[in-house]
């Protein structure tokens, strides 16, 4: 792994500065973890909830530094030749007919057409044009400098789990017919997780942990102003206010991010101004997303002590 790479930041604050320049509100935690994944060389495994913010913060990161942002998206069966490299089997084969002699001369005058030896058509058909490059080999061998956002990696069976580790430890792929390929710079990798099953402790060993929970009140505040056209503070004020109380109620799902952006919105196309019961609860299903839920909300939104 090639050293030297310059620095991104010069201090935990200034990321927290540039991050809310690209519309991404950090709070100090995050700040210092972004500082030191760059620091340190360290990919950032970013855990929590849906909605909070996680793709987000890779989006955002890559934006600011100018990086280009390569995505492996994870799935249950993902595997190496998706998230690697694989051979283009079809374009081998078609290489292989055109190999083959067709309609070949019925009397030879001269010496027979040279046929090409099975090492040299080997060496043809696995070399870099007949490579299909996935988004791992693609962060490895970037020129410019790249974000790599291995997004939702708890979805991925241990053994791709295994695979990936591998070569955040190295940044290095070798392809057997091709050779070893090493990054020429670090790439800043970011790992998100839904915590939907443990990640092995080997994969957690190798990163900076960051846990993202639904944001403060006054950071999803500045979310919903930078993000929500329109919406005046009043709005959005109060917007969160009653998200952040929902959020502390037992509901089967609390509202995200995402779902207070949805709510917000629609209050603004509705021109919905100051949210009183009746407007809240009319509203309440762009933020909660099961009945029982939508039910006890109500009953507490429309309740004097709320
Ligand atoms: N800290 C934040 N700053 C700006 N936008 C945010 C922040 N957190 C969440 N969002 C917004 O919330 C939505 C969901 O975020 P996302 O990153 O997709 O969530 P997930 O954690 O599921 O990956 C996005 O539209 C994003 O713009
Ligand atoms: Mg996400």
């Amino acid at each position: 792994v090639s050293g030297g790479q310059t620095a991104r930041f010069e201090s935990p604050k200034e990321v927290v500065t540039r991050l809310a320049e690209a519309a991404y509100f950090a709070d100090e935690r995050i700040g210092t973890t972004v500082y030191l994944a760059d620091r340190l060389g360290k990919p950032i495994l970013v855990e929590g909830p849906a909605g909070t913010g996680k793709t987000e913060l890779a989006k955002a990161v890559a934006a600011l530094t100018g990086a280009r942002l390569v995505r492996l998206q994870c799935y249950e069966g993902l595997d190496e030749a998706k998230a690697l490299y694989e051979w283009d089997y079809r374009k081998q084969l078609l290489a292989l007919q055109a190999e083959r002699p067709q309609g070949e001369p019925a009397s030879g005058t001269g010496a027979p057409a040279s046929r090409r030896s099975w090492a040299e058509i080997e060496a043809d058909i696995f070399s870099e044009s007949f490579l299909l490059e996935r988004p791992l080999l693609a962060a490895i061998r970037s020129q410019d400098p790249v974000v790599l956002l291995i997004d939702e990696v708890d979805r991925v069976e241990v053994e791709t789990e295994a695979l990936l580790l591998e070569v955040l430890a190295e940044y290095q792929v070798s392809i057997p017919e091709l050779g070893t390929i090493t990054a020429r710079n670090v790439p800043f990798v970011v790992l998100t997780s839904n915590d939907t099953r443990e990640l092995s402790e080997a994969l957690k060993r190798r990163c900076l942990y960051l846990h993202l929970d639904y944001p403060s009140i006054e950071r999803e505040r500045a979310i919903v102003l930078a993000k929500v056209p329109k919406i005046t503070d009043h709005l959005a004020d109060e917007v969160v206010r009653i998200v952040a109380s929902l959020r502390a109620m037992d509901l089967e799902k609390r509202p995200s991010v995402s779902e207070t952006l949805d709510w917000a919105r629609a209050l603004v196309l509705l021109e919905i101004d100051h949210l009183d019961a009746a407007a809240a609860t009319a509203t309440l299903n762009l933020l909660l997303k099961h009945q029982a839920d939508l039910e006890l909300a109500a009953k507490s939104l429309s309740s004097p002590s709320q």
